[in-house]
């Protein structure tokens, strides 16, 4: 059993990251498993690949239970099935989705189009998740321009590495956080994650934290169709995807986009979330429908989607946004926050 648990493991660490078509697995020529000590014997196609691979190794196998203590040895001399130009046949897709350890389920927040809110959605769902007495955490997967430090009011958080070289993610108001902000040196910092380096942050930021055990773990991609969703929707596990947009026709032809690269790569499409759907105006209560009315939902039944939850559009979203006081938590009453509460228990239903 435990040796199964090895090469499963070992399958799921895919190495296009340092220029490799195979898994690591496909490099293994020979495992010995003696007490809780293994040995593994390992092809490098390339020189100069040892130190990397052999973490690659003792990462991803420190959560096979039975194995405390992993040694690698390199050799030249390739596995059988690589000199006979074979395939190892391992009744898998073509991608390994790998789940993240000790996490239910995965959500990802996605949209077609900037803008609209899909950070500030991903953090209050999150938040309503937790309110609801689920085990929470949030991942900024917008490597690009990381914003949930700001929501959160985690500004200026770095990141800590544990003993078992693992990522410590922050906790604040009740969730686990990580968000690339925390891996830069300053906020002015500019980032630019390209090729290799993009995809070794995304799958350390999944597969190299201590998330402990969690009910949902919420990524706000993001936006758009790129690079980066499509590495996580080709390498994770991911549950279910949640689509943001506003009721405008630019927003929902975006939309059109997101839902079929989420369909493509396989992974369900929980429903759309309409934000900045209305504005209740304070002094007459009513609601205004600045973007039109009933746009999204004619969008959603054409496409045979859901519609998760409409929120209102409120100045006080982005007031508190900008001083790291989320709504959900700090006025629940509102009408925005009891809206991200209607959209997590839906969430949560479609998922159960
Ligand atoms: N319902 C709302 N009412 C008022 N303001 C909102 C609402 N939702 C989002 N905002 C504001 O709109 C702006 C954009 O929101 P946010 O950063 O969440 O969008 P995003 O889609 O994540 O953007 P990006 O594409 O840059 O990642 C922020 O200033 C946010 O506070
Ligand atoms: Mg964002």
């Amino acid at each position: 059993m435990a040796v199964k648990d090895i090469m499963d493991a070992l399958r799921g660490e895919t190495l296009e990251d340092i220029g490799l078509k195979e898994n690591l697995a496909q490099l293994v020529k020979d495992i010995k498993l003696i007490g809780s000590e293994l040995d593994v014997l390992l092809y490098t196609p390339k020189k100069g690949l040892e130190d990397i691979l052999r973490a690659k190794v003792q990462n991803a196998l420190s959560d096979v239970p039975d194995v405390k203590k992993v040694n690698v040895k390199f050799t030249e001399t390739p596995p059988q099935q690589a000199q006979q130009g074979a395939q190892i046949p391992t009744g898998q897709p073509a991608f390994t989705k790998r789940k993240v350890p000790g996490v239910k389920h995965l959500i990802a927040v996605g949209s077609g189009k900037g803008g609209v809110g899909k950070s500030t959605v991903a953090a209050n769902l999150a938040l309503a998740l937790a309110k609801l007495g689920y085990r929470v955490g949030l991942l900024d997967a917008d490597i690009y321009g990381p914003s949930v430090p700001t929501l959160l009011g985690l500004k200026g958080t770095r990141a800590t590495v544990n003993e078992r070289n693992r990522i410590v993610p922050a906790e604040k108001f009740g969730i686990k956080v990580l968000s690339i902000g925390f891996m830069l040196p300053s906020e002015d910092t500019p980032v630019i994650w390209r090729g290799p380096m993009l995809m070794k942050a995304l799958t350390q930021f999944l597969f190299d934290v201590d998330w402990g055990e969690l009910d949902y773990l919420i990524l706000d991609l993001p936006p758009g169709t790129g690079d980066v969703q499509l590495t996580l929707a080709q390498n994770v596990d991911i549950s279910g995807a949640v689509v943001v947009t506003t009721p405008q026709d630019v927003a929902l032809a975006d939309v059109k986009k997101a839902t079929s690269m989420f369909k493509e790569v396989q992974i369900p499409v929980l429903g759309v979330i309409e934000n900045m759907a209305y504005f209740i105006c304070p002094s007459d209560s009513q609601k205004y429908y600045i973007f039109g009315k009933g746009k999204t939902a004619e969008f959603a039944s054409a496409y045979g989607l859901k519609i998760l939850g409409s929120i209102p559009i409120d100045p006080e979203v982005s007031e508190r946004s900008d001083k790291g006081e989320p709504i959900v938590v700090e006025n629940p009453e509102s009408e925005v926050a009891k809206a991200f509460y209607g959209i997590a228990r839906i969430v949560t239903q479609e998922l159960s």
